[in-house]
């Protein structure tokens, strides 16, 4: 069986169809492994343990050397996003009015830590740089709604609702 052959047949029946790039072309190229990793986590969302394994054998780095470089960068996932997306700012104005105590309840709350998602893939918090509402600090963003000027208490109302909302989907 030739090569790209093997390539497309691992990949069926690792269910890892729709890989946005031509992997082949990055063939023993080391210096890709980041662009092919961004691909990736454009492709599926997240970077799934397949792809990992199939850009390694395609560019000559060991997968455990791979592994390591995504969990250096915070740009990268290795699980998919949950159904509600948490952006806190940690941007300067925000983090002057207190978006580390924030980060610490929301974590509490959901019981994660750092960038991570939900065991039931409902939340994904990440950490992000200014969102551009500074005059509402600390902020958040849960998808594409944007909460400002938030104390404990607010965010642990807000993310109470979201709870809700997903048990009862009518909840505007
Ligand atoms: S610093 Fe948080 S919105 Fe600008």
């Amino acid at each position: 069986m030739k090569a790209q052959d093997k390539l497309n047949a691992q990949q069926t029946k690792n269910g890892l169809t729709g890989f946005k790039v031509d992997l082949w072309n990055y063939e023993g190229e080391k210096g890709a492994l980041i662009p092919l990793l961004q691909a990736a986590q454009d492709s599926y969302g997240y970077i799934p343990l397949a792809a990992i394994d199939q850009i390694s054998e395609i560019v000559g780095i060991p997968a455990a050397e791979i592994y390591g470089v995504i969990t250096f960068y915070s740009q990268f996932r290795l699980k998919p996003l949950g159904k509600y997306l948490i952006k806190i700012c940690d941007g300067t104005a925000c983090h002057v009015n207190g978006s580390e105590r924030i980060a610490g309840i929301i974590e509490d709350e959901l019981q994660i830590t750092g960038n991570d998602t939900t065991p039931d893939g409902l939340f994904t918090l990440q950490k992000v740089a200014c969102i551009g509402c500074c005059s509402l600090s600390p902020v958040i963003m849960i998808n594409d709604e944007t909460y400002g000027r938030l104390t404990p208490k607010k965010v642990q109302l807000l993310l109470k609702e979201y709870k809700a909302k997903d048990q009862n989907p009518q909840t505007p």
